[in-house]
């Protein structure tokens, strides 16, 4: 069931049960983080493999410091400057944090999310709630209520709607081994933006600990139909004569292809528009039935690195 009560949401999660919760970047499927049955529930639910640690969710740094053992200087700067919002942080976790959660790594990963509904949610809660993205494994992450309905409504007795993501990208994932700033996932917020408060970091695009974690694999996000990235999308054209082609850019028209196999993701070439419209994108794609799907990148820069990233992954062998 979809709805917009956050009581109903805060019941079925002190029962144990899973509930769907929006967020800033995309939909979580959230469980008591301290309750081994509901994190077992959560790797079922998403047909998620148990070496893919989860992130624990929380509505202030106070909580936060109770699941983790060390909250560095460089930590401390990012939480103030980026909480409530798209980071999550790996830090050493605290004794209260169960081996499912993070996979048996001495790691866990936390985050403040930015959005009233889940903030209130947490608040009433005596326990952080871990959430992974909303999505059975493999799949596009959610942004709205009705994707998470699609895919684990019947796994689940509620999906708390809070609108759509206002970002639409994963949160940023930033650690510290051996005291270095490192990145290990690209998301809502800009890896310009985190050096601007805490300088130079490291960009290591693999967990921590498994180079295989799902959210990491090189084909990921995948539409289901052969996907090409092209430096120049007019050109690359000729390429596929006789196919249906279904293209992919960030504000440029096609000439000579009708405009509903034509995806802008945001026609006035506004990268955080383009960050809300990818995942839907991705996700429609496929019913104008294209043979071929061809995509031009988006300027790397900014909220670019993480679209970029997704697009690639999408597009993987
Ligand atoms: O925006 C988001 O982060 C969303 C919303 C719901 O908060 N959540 C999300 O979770 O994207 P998920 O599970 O799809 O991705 C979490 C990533 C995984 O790739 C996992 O490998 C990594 O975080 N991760 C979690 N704990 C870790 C740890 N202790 N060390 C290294 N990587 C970790
Ligand atoms: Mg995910």
């Amino acid at each position: 069931m979809i709805g917009k009560d956050i009581e109903i949401a805060q019941k079925y999660l002190q029962e144990g049960a899973l509930v769907g919760i929006p967020t800033e970047t995309v939909y979580g499927l959230a469980g008591n983080a301290l309750n081994p049955e509901a994190v077992a529930a959560i790797f079922k639910t998403k047909q998620r493999p148990s070496f893919d640690p989860l992130i624990v969710h929380c509505d202030s740094i106070e909580k936060v410091k109770a699941y983790t053992s060390e909250f560095p200087e460089m930590a401390e700067q990012l939480a103030k400057t980026f909480w409530p919002g798209s980071l999550t942080m790996i830090l050493p976790r605290s004794e209260q944090i169960h081996d499912l959660v993070t996979s048996g790594l001495d790691t866990v990963a936390v985050r403040i999310p930015r959005h009233a509904f889940t903030l209130e949610l947490l608040s009433k809660l005596d326990f952080p709630v871990a959430a992974p993205s909303a999505n059975p494994f493999g799949f596009v992450s959610p942004t709205t209520a009705a994707h998470v309905e699609q895919h684990l409504g019947h796994l689940i007795p509620y999906v708390l709607d809070g609108g759509a993501c206002e970002v639409g990208v994963e949160s940023t994932i930033v650690g510290f081994p051996d005291g270095v700033p490192t990145v290990y996932r690209k998301g809502g917020i800009s890896v310009e933006d985190i050096e601007a408060v805490i300088g130079n970091v490291v960009v290591r695009e693999h967990s921590s600990s498994q180079p295989t974690a799902p959210g990491m694999l090189k084909k990921h996000y995948s539409p289901g139909i052969e996907m090409h990235i092209v430096e120049d999308i007019q050109e690359a054209l000729v390429s596929f004569e006789g196919q249906k082609i279904a293209t992919v850019t960030l504000d440029k028209s096609v000439e000579d292809l009708p405009e509903e196999q034509q995806f802008l993701l945001s026609p006035s070439g506004d990268l955080s528009e383009a960050a809300r419209n990818l995942f839907q994108t991705l996700r429609t794609l496929h019913e104008v039935q294209p043979d071929v799907i061809l995509v031009e990148l988006v300027p790397e820069k900014g909220l670019g690195l993480a679209i970029n990233d997704r697009l690639r992954r999408a597009a993987a062998k």
